[in-house]
């Protein structure tokens, strides 16, 4: 199931682009080139996300998002406002009225899709503060201040380091879900202040706001270098930082659940490999196979994290194969092939019920479809058998060619892609996916 967003905008190149970054990122896109054409489709269409241009030919946007959030219908649809002016009156009361997020064109993929994601799979949108460790690191008294003041107003709990130094001590021994940090500091460099910070964290998950008076675009890519998430100039609009921030926090509240749900599949990995006592490392393979096709393929965020965790559960339902057929050594007889199969349909049902995973569990039902129709279990075809589904195949093919069997020894990386191009020429595989692994063969040895 692809997600629907509506994209509200009047100038057509723009839209154009928009609905070509959603579906390259794997959205359904639906436009609007109007104001009232746009409330039209989001209350027949129940789009899941609007992107919303704030000027627009009939009514302004502020209208719309008023309108929007007035109708149960709409209200409860997270709307991205998009301006063309990066000091817009208009986005903080779009921002009061309830926008979501807001984004200043020219509008990049990566952004356009973060922010996405954010507002989509974030558990709770509403949330802020509740009592949230910040860490501002700031050197000037009265902004220092202001600062504390309006975050703690907002349901933060504030810790202010009045230097670069105390800055990174305090980092290094607290435990904080976000640090502001002053560009300038008398005795070490932000950048720099970021780098150290980032150094000691485990994760990196933390979201860095860089408060700053310098803009120009040098400066920007290398804070982002250096791991700054966002810049916010000073003197600091205090509603734009109250919505990056909680946008921040939302992310790095998804980046935890992330870290805690990819232990959980890594223990039931274990699980599969010991029950199967065959294949070390195989599912962490695949999926960290497939993550690197997709990344070639321009798949990112979201989509690249259902590839890592397609891969690492693809086999999971070997675990309800009758042990006798999963362990035996000889051939199989049809009738125990015809019960090795239904591993993809038993793995569908192990995830199907997990929230969130209902693209993983298609891709585990479909793990051996071929573009040719010549997969199980539904024999799909051509456009039936989805990208991620592709990857995931083509990944588990890889790597199993490449490792030892007992009936055989690994195949080297080059004949593992002869005999996949071979497969390709008989219409098994995408060629596209085939190009992307042959590309990527360096990187493939290093797992
Ligand atoms: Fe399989
Ligand atoms: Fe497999």
């Amino acid at each position: 199931m692809n997600h629907k967003v509506l994209v509200v905008e009047d100038d057509l190149e723009n839209l154009h682009l928009y609905g070509e970054m959603l579906r390259r990122a794997g959205y359904e896109a639906i436009s609007a080139s109007t104001g009232w054409e746009g409330i039209d489709l989001a209350v027949r269409e129940h789009p899941e996300l609007i992107l919303l241009d704030l000027k627009l030919p009939d009514i302004t946007g502020l209208t719309i998002l008023e309108t929007l959030h007035a109708a149960m219908s709409t209200k409860a649809i997270p709307i991205i406002v998009v301006s063309a002016i990066s000091k817009d009156d208009d986005v903080i009361k779009a921002m009061q009225i309830g926008a979501f997020d807001y984004m200043i064109k020219p509008v990049t993929y990566e952004d356009l899709i973060r922010r996405i994601e954010v507002a989509l799979f974030s558990e709770d949108r509403k949330s802020e503060g509740e009592e949230a460790p910040v860490l501002v690191i700031e050197d000037n008294l009265a902004d220092g201040e202001a600062l504390s003041e309006q975050l703690g107003s907002w349901g933060y709990q504030v810790s202010w380091a009045k230097s670069g130094r105390e800055g990174i001590e305090q980092a290094a021994t607290g435990e904080f879900d976000a640090v502001l940090v002053d560009g300038l500091l008398p005795d070490i460099d932000g950048f720099d202040v970021v780098k150290e910070i980032r150094r000691g964290e485990r994760l990196g998950i933390t979201p860095i706001i860089m408060l700053t008076v310098l803009s120009g675009m040098v400066d920007r890519l290398k804070g982002f270098e250096s791991g700054v998430d966002e810049f916010l100039n000073k003197p600091v609009a205090w509603e734009e930082l109250r919505v990056r921030l909680r946008s921040l926090m939302h992310l790095r509240g998804m980046a935890k659940q992330r870290v805690a749900l990819s232990e959980v599949v890594g223990v039931i990995t274990n699980a599969i490999e010991l029950a199967e006592a065959t294949e070390p490392r195989h599912n962490q393979k695949v999926a960290s196979i497939s993550v690197i096709l997709g990344k070639r393929m321009n798949v990112r965020g979201h989509g690249l994290w259902i590839l890592e965790m397609a891969g690492s559960l693809h086999d999971v339902g070997k675990l309800a194969v009758r042990r006798d057929i999963l362990l035996k050594p000889g051939k199989l007889d049809a009738e125990e092939w015809a019960e090795m199969q239904r591993h993809s349909e038993y793995g569908e049902r192990i995830i199907r019920p997990v929230h969130g995973f209902s693209e993983v569990a298609d891709i585990v039902r479909h793990h051996h479809e071929k573009v040719d129709g010549s997969g199980y279990p539904d024999h799909l075809k051509g456009d039936q058998v989805r990208l991620s589904v592709r990857i995931v195949g083509v990944a588990d093919c890889y790597e199993a060619l490449t490792s030892d069997r007992p009936y055989r020894m690994a195949y080297s990386r080059t004949q593992a892609l002869e005999i996949l191009r071979r497969e390709t020429d008989q219409g098994h595989w995408d060629p596209q996916v085939i190009a992307a692994l042959s590309d990527s063969l360096d990187e493939l040895d290093n797992l």
